[in-house]
């Protein structure tokens, strides 16, 4: 079976961070985003598909010197095509059932109990849904049983037809191929609304869901994570103090108070009198001396600077 990850997107809500790293490759904790769909995959699943683009080079550079267990065909849009563009630009590939992805979804949903679901009701797809308390900010999904009956793109506050979004995990026939027009389209806005008649059903699932495209949706990522028994201490500490559930891997942390929900890769370093709380440190990343920081995201190199107070950032290394 094939895995298709749609990972081709320029991440602009992510910059500076994206500037130098395709969103797919940024660390949440011990692997790249990717890698969590990877490894989540079950073990029919024996190609995975990726539709990339921007940055295409590091992606590639990255799964040559990576064995996943699987074999991975990347394959190039010139120009993003959109969601919907891009499955159908890797169409030679997809001869049966595939699961699709987007690539940037953190999640506890159960991919062999989605497939057994999609098989159970047939139909052209099966969407993932995730229920929110408010789905004003996303694609929302109106359901008759467990068939889908309507989208709603990003409703006003109070006019959502359900509190049911749209979880980018999918379940799809090849048949889907046949209603995807050429050029740039989007899977959620055109293809979707157009297949209503050919059996779209909808899977609840429940335990944790996070779309990474923001800073602020990326730390919680690395929240449900920690939360869900990813955390690891190998920090190397002096007089240093740490708070609730991190994952530090050879960071050095000199008289410093860190926690909880902090990532700290190897080669970054946290000085004294600083603080750190809900943030991550990508390699090498550097905090100074007397520094509070929160809910911040420092790209690899990044530093900040003794004395300074920064919250809700997002750093990138500065070329001198
Ligand atoms: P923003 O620019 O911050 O909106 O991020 P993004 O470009 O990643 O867009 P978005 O978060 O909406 O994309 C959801 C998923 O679809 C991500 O995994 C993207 O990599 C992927 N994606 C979006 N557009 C394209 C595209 O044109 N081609 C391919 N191959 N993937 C895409």
């Amino acid at each position: 079976m094939k895995a298709l990850i749609l990972a081709g997107g320029m991440g602009t809500r992510l910059r500076p961070l994206t500037f130098s790293t395709p969103k797919p490759l940024l660390p949440l904790l011990d692997r790249p985003m990717v890698m969590h769909i990877i490894d989540s995959l079950p073990e029919e699943v024996d190609t995975v598909v990726l539709a990339v683009s921007y940055m295409k080079d590091q992606l590639e550079s990255f799964f040559r010197q990576h064995d996943c267990g699987r074999r991975i065909v990347l394959v190039n849009e010139e120009e993003p095509l959109g969601t919907g563009g891009a499955i159908r630009n890797v169409r030679q590939h997809l001869d049966d059932t595939f699961f699709c992805f987007n690539g940037d979804i953190i999640s506890s949903l159960d991919l062999r109990d989605l497939l057994a679901f999609h098989r159970r009701h047939g139909g052209i797809g099966t969407l993932s849904l995730w229920q929110v308390p408010d789905p004003s900010a996303f694609g929302v999904v109106g359901m008759d049983g467990e068939r889908i009956i309507d989208f709603q793109e990003k409703p006003a506050p109070g006019t959502a037809i359900s509190d049911l979004i749209n979880a980018g995990v999918y379940v799809f026939q090849p048949e889907l191929l046949d209603h995807i027009p050429s050029g740039v389209v989007s899977l959620e806005r055109k293809v979707f609304p157009s297949i209503l008649d050919r059996g779209l059903h909808g899977y609840r699932f429940q335990g944790y869901w996070v779309d990474c495209g923001t800073p602020e949706s990326y730390l919680r990522a690395q929240s449900e994570l920690l939360e869900h028994g990813r955390s690891m201490d190998r920090a190397r500490k002096r007089e240093a103090k740490v708070i609730g559930l991190n994952y530090l891997d050879r960071t050095d942390l000199n008289g410093c108070v860190i926690g909880p929900h902090v990532c700290a890769l190897p080669g970054s370093s946290i000085s004294e009198g600083s603080t750190v709380e809900r943030s991550v440190l990508m390699e090498g990343a550097k905090v100074g001396r007397g520094c509070r920081v929160k809910d911040c995201l420092l790209g690899p190199g990044a530093q900040v600077a003794d004395g300074e107070a920064v919250q809700g950032r997002v750093l990138a290394f500065l070329q001198p």
